[in-house]
């Protein structure tokens, strides 16, 4: 079983998780995927929805707001939840958030049409999260989720070094699709969406600015040391390698 990653230590997943970087959408691709995501798992109105790793809360809202189903969301961090409740109360929108673990979810077997997860199995035990999602997804429903890729021929070292600072492991896209055909899923696709890695890095220093970034900086020479700041410096250039990529994978519970 994958060990559950430390947030205390220096990684880009924990700066992406921090208090204060004002992002809202903590995955590549923005919306826009979270829109292909559920249209790809066909949620219409009135059905039951989940949200595991639900993060800021931004996706369950925004899915609440354009497909007018009732939505959950599920996260393992206390803030995180708070900050997904305060935003659905300012939007005047009624979803449940709670504090769950992705691989032990509370809710009964077959409750919701459709479950979700953006960007996060690759940090958990893959097998165990993906058989919850399962579990709690109506028979006839659909799991589906994007995540971070290998592509295809990349050495084990380079994935070693990103479990050891990100505790993140990620399969090839052709490895999603088998493991959640070996979950029981049916019909299931994957999509190879790499190009959103590319420009990610970029695209979240844009959204916190100059002056965010030396904060950034600042904060990980302060918690981390300069070892902390190379460890980071590290999985950045991994992310932004040719190894990374990037895919939707949904299936269907028969
Ligand atoms: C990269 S963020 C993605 C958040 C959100 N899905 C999004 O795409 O904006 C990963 C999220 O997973 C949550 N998380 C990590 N481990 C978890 C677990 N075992 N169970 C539930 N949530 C978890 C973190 O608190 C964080 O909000």
């Amino acid at each position: 079983m994958k060990r559950k990653s430390d947030r205390t230590r220096p990684s880009l997943e924990s700066l992406i998780e921090s208090e204060d970087l004002g992002l809202e959408v903590l995955h590549p691709g923005g919306l826009e995927i979270t829109r292909e995501l559920a249209e790809l798992c066909h949620i219409q109105k009135s059905q039951k929805v989940l949200d595991v790793a639900s993060g800021t809360g931004e996706s369950a809202c925004y899915i609440a707001e354009n497909f007018g189903c009732e939505v959950v969301g599920v996260d393992a961090s206390e803030y995180m939840v708070e900050k997904a409740k305060r935003k659905a109360e300012n939007r005047g929108l009624n979803i449940g958030f709670r504090k769950a673990d992705a691989h032990n979810l509370p809710f009964e077997d077959g409750t919701f049409d459709v479950v979700i997860s953006e960007c996060t199995t690759c940090l958990l035990d893959k097998e165990k999260a993906i058989s919850e999602m399962v579990r709690v997804v109506k028979s006839g429903g659909y799991v589906g989720i994007h995540d971070v890729c290998w592509r295809e021929g990349t050495p084990e070292e380079i994935k070693q070094k990103l479990a050891d600072i990100e505790g993140e492991k990620p399969e090839t896209l052709e490895g999603w699709k088998r493991l959640f055909e070996r979950a029981g899923l049916k019909e299931v696709i994957a999509i190879d969406k790499s190009y959103l890695m590319h420009g990610w890095g970029k695209e979240i220093k844009k959204k916190i600015g100059i002056v965010g970034q030396i904060k950034i900086f600042l904060r990980m020479i302060k918690n981390w040391g300069i070892s902390g700041y190379k460890a980071i410096r590290e999985s950045e250039r991994i992310f932004q390698s040719e190894h990374i990529g990037y895919g939707i994978i949904v299936g269907r519970k028969p």
